[in-house]
């Protein structure tokens, strides 16, 4: 049966980094950014975002669409074993490479749907970096009702998200980062309106809607 597109294009989109890229360059590309200390300034900004939401020593923390393991391997400098961590990609190299490093006890799984394999009410914070900007919406309903059921009550669904309000500069930046990088993956946009719709729907409270903070902009989504 056919890969979804966002397999298909996503694994396309990284073997052509890494048949053109030094490995470690590819590693970044692949996610976004243009190096790994670039990759890594970001994962920095993220990790900070998450513990002003409460994440700490003891938290349970799934990882969607984890990319090569930049907020993996800042998790693991800061928190080490005393975090729980599960990381979840659509790409077996970039799997390989975040788990490569990160703390052995992090765990990484592959995956070809908007799955989530972990156990009902296991995790504290459920985390997806730049990854509901490359779904459609379908996918994103998705992976929200998979979001609730893995969070514990009270757990936490940070996600980012490009702002339509913003579209015109980002326009600009799905030319770039698209066209001019060979990048063929799907860049969707959306609104803090919207997202207040998918909450309601999906059963979530709004913790927070950060326009523009990170670069992309940020929803904190609280089960309750
Ligand atoms: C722009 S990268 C961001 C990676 C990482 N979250 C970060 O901030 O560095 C998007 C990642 O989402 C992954 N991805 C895309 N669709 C996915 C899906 N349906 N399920 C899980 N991961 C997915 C891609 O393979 C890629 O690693």
């Amino acid at each position: 049966m056919a890969k979804p597109y966002y397999v298909r294009d996503h694994r396309r989109a990284v073997a052509n980094f890494l048949a053109t890229l030094p490995r470690d360059v590819a590693m970044a590309r692949s996610v976004g950014p243009p190096n790994l200390l670039e990759l890594e300034r970001i994962a920095k900004v993220q990790l900070a975002l998450l513990e002003e939401f409460g994440f700490g020593a003891g938290k349970a923390l799934i990882d969607v669409g984890c990319g090569s393991g930049g907020l993996a391997a800042q998790i693991s400098e800061r928190f080490g074993e005393t975090a729980t961590y599960l990381g979840t990609d659509i790409v077996p190299e970039l799997l390989a490479f975040a788990k490569a490093r990160s703390c052995q006890t992090y765990r990484f799984e592959l995956v070809e749907d908007c799955v989530i394999p972990a156990p009902a009410a296991s995790a504290d914070f459920v985390t997806l970096f730049s990854v509901f900007t490359h779904l459609r919406r379908a996918d994103i309903a998705r992976y929200l009702r998979e979001a609730r059921r893995v969070l514990r009550p009270g757990g936490k669904l940070v996600f980012s998200y490009i702002e339509r309000a913003r579209h015109a500069k980002f326009l600009l930046y799905t030319i770039a980062v698209t066209m001019l990088r060979r990048r063929k993956v799907e860049n969707h946009f959306t609104s803090a309106r919207e997202i207040e719709r998918w909450a309601r729907a999906s059963e979530f409270a709004v913790e927070a809607i950060l326009p523009g903070r990170i670069g992309h902009s940020i929803a904190v989504l609280r089960k309750p």
